[in-house]
């Protein structure tokens, strides 16, 4: 923390711009932020940043990786867009060490570093005075967005790697800039590493890597299209790339190479697939990189390269729909934003319906209606589970009652993809795909409320049509908790013989494994979803033996599997738990894993401890932070 005193008098000086006097300066000819940003529902919580007064428009970034003290550093030259007469900006930042801030000339300019709010970081005052862009000097040395993997923890066990997640509010754990989604930014990097790794950012590649001459390589890499703070992403390692069609490619370890590449060879077809459906797919590149098993989420959406876990490996491109779900964010998150975390809907539950349009469009109805089965039943769950009356159950938030980092997943994606399923169903696919584009070209690099997404939908769907109004019941489904009387149901016949044969368990105590062999991967799950939740050691035994789930290649399977074992104290799930625990840090999969094992007595307490013990080391601060909370009993 540090301050000079001339700044005391810019902060006073800014005071009539922050309180939102704006009468006495008028608007400057670029718009400062969109319109939608004043209003009520937009205002991000999260961040610090007061866009509307002065907003960071292009983040330019220097910085060397260093692996040995796990750490970045460098600079960061900002571009302020600041109303007339503004003479401070607010940056968001957490954890940053930051040496010093100053023009371009190199003239100090004075800054303070605010108090630290937990998941909210602290603020960055700095006295910009006239000038618009501004120089800062930092380091961070435990960003909570990064992490740092000794060679063990890679398939080729050699090298070091590093991977990143911005989503929701981390990335100002290493990048000093305003981090809010509704507030946009164009970028560049540049990034200098050991010359053994390859780095790849979230935007094109510019040009060849440099090499130093003293065992350094330097990338350069641009996005020249604004995009959300949050979707700035790094990762370097030993990585290779292979082609997979004109604009289609996957970076991933050297042996895991064929192997994802098998897996997503359908990609170039997905993204031909999705274009099809909602228009053009504006980003020039969709790359991905397949990453080391301890990456926190199933995949993240970074513009240009997508991030993926390699979990959704399972030699038959049956967990596919983790990437149409990334490229579709493409439109619904990257191309059209949630103003703020408390509409996450607006990201998820939008790009969830998307993706099973995809998911169709590749495979076929009966694999989407399946998986949107198993989608409608994780929301059935959800409301279930949180009490349909539970305000926490509607789409759109309060800001007190939103989880940025995920929240439940049953709402915010299953019921948001079931909303636009019913929609649909009402109004007729052509009619609804025709709105759906229109709503991605309409609000193209735009940041969007739940108001605004039901305006929209009025003025060029319902067209003040009453009878269609009425049918729709629009704002029961985006304010309302519980689930609205219209929403269309599932195809019942979508698993009618798995549904069968999980009835018949009940009698039988036995599944029938030539009849399990011949399931897609959606039945097998359905069928562990319908099983008793209470099972004894001997039909447990048989179970595993039977299916050869304690074997699965699939970790949607072994995981469903796993968590059923725990959940009835069955001893031989163990190790097998243990190893997958201390093999993947996919948050999905270790906190629920945690969570059956705390909720048991001392039995399962005792193993949770004992494995958390060894494999909290190997997890991303994402999952940590999750799991950290389920074993002090508040998860
Ligand atoms: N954008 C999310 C991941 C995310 C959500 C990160 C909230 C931080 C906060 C990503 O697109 C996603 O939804 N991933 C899912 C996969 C999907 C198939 C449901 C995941 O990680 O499991
Ligand atoms: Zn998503």
């Amino acid at each position: 923390m540090r301050l000079l005193a001339p700044l005391t008098l810019l902060l006073a000086l800014a005071c009539s711009a922050c309180s939102g006097g704006s009468s006495d300066a008028p608007e400057a000819a670029a718009p400062m932020i969109s319109p939608i940003l004043t209003s009520k529902d937009a205002q991000d919580p999260w961040s610090y940043a007061k866009p509307a007064i002065a907003r960071v428009t292009h983040v330019a970034l220097d910085l060397d990786l260093n692996f040995d003290k796990k750490q970045v550093g460098g600079k960061v030259t900002l571009d302020v867009l600041a109303k007339p007469g503004v003479e401070t900006v607010i940056l968001d930042s957490d954890g940053l060490v930051i040496s010093s801030v100053t023009d371009e000339a190199g003239k100090a300019l004075p800054f303070k570093v605010g108090p630290t709010v937990a998941g909210k970081g602290a603020p960055v005052t700095i006295g910009m005075g006239a000038r618009r862009k501004i120089v800062i000097t930092y380091s961070a040395p435990d960003a909570a967005a990064l992490q740092w993997l000794n060679p063990e923890q890679t398939a080729g066990g050699k090298q070091p790697y590093l991977l990143s997640q911005g989503q929701p509010t981390l990335n100002r754990s290493w990048i000093p800039t305003q981090d809010s989604p509704g507030i946009r930014q164009t970028w560049e990097a540049r990034i200098t590493a050991p010359e053994a790794l390859t780095v790849v950012m979230s935007g094109l590649s510019a040009g060849k890597p440099e090499a130093d001459g003293a065992g350094r390589r330097a990338f350069s890499f641009t996005m020249d299209k604004p995009v959300a703070p949050y979707l700035v992403a790094i990762a370097a390692g030993d990585l290779a790339f292979r082609k997979l069609g004109p604009r289609t490619g996957v970076w991933t370890e050297p042996s895991m190479l064929d192997a994802a590449a098998a897996e997503l060879v359908d990609t170039e077809s997905m993204v031909d697939a999705a274009e099809a459906l909602y228009g053009p797919y504006r980003w020039g590149r969709y790359d991905m990189i397949v990453l080391p098993p301890s990456f926190p989420y199933g995949g993240m959406e970074n513009p240009t390269m997508t991030f993926l876990t390699p979990t959704f490996i399972a030699g038959d491109r049956s967990l596919t729909g983790l990437v149409a779900h990334e490229l579709a964010h493409s439109w619904s998150g990257n191309l059209v934003t949630n103003a703020n975390w408390a509409d996450s809907w607006i990201n998820e539950g939008v790009t969830s319906y998307f993706e099973n349009r995809i998911i169709e469009k590749l495979y076929g109805q009966k694999r989407a209606s399946q998986e949107a089965a198993l989608a409608f039943a994780q929301m059935e769950d959800a409301l279930k589970e949180e009490g349909a009356a539970n305000p926490i159950t509607a789409l759109h938030l309060r800001p007190t009652q939103a989880a940025p980092d995920g929240g439940n997943s049953g709402i915010i994606y299953d019921k948001g993809a079931q909303f636009l399923r019913t929609v649909e169903h009402i109004v007729g696919r052509e009619k609804f795909d025709t709105w759906l584009r229109s709503w991605f070209d309409r609000h193209a690099f735009q940041p969007a409320t739940s108001a605004m997404f039901l305006a929209d939908l009025r003025e060029n769907l319902v067209k003040g049509d009453a009878a269609l109004e009425k049918k729709l019941l629009l704002d029961d489904w985006v304010y309302k908790p519980g689930l609205p009387g219209n929403a269309v149901l599932p195809d019942p016949a979508a698993f009618a013989e798995v549904d069968a044969a999980a009835a018949a368990y009940a009698r039988t105590k036995r599944v029938d494994p030539t009849a399990y062999s011949g399931w897609t991967t959606a039945e097998r799950m359905r069928l562990l979803a319908k099983l008793p939740r209470t099972m004894g050691t001997a039909d447990l035994a048989a179970l595993d033996k039977d299916l050869g789930l304690s074997q699965s290649g699939n970790n949607e399977i072994l995981f469903a599997w796993l968590e059923l074992a725990l959940q009835n104290r069955y001893d031989p799930a163990v190790p097998v738990a243990e190893k997958f625990l201390a093999h993947v840090g996919r948050r999905k999969f270790v906190a629920p894993l945690f969570k059956e094992l705390m909720a048991q007595d001392a039995w399962g307490r005792a193993i949770a401890k004992q494995i958390y013990a060894k494999t909290r080391p190997g997890y991303h601060s994402v999952t940590q932070g999750t799991v950290d909370k389920i074993m002090a009993g508040g998860g």
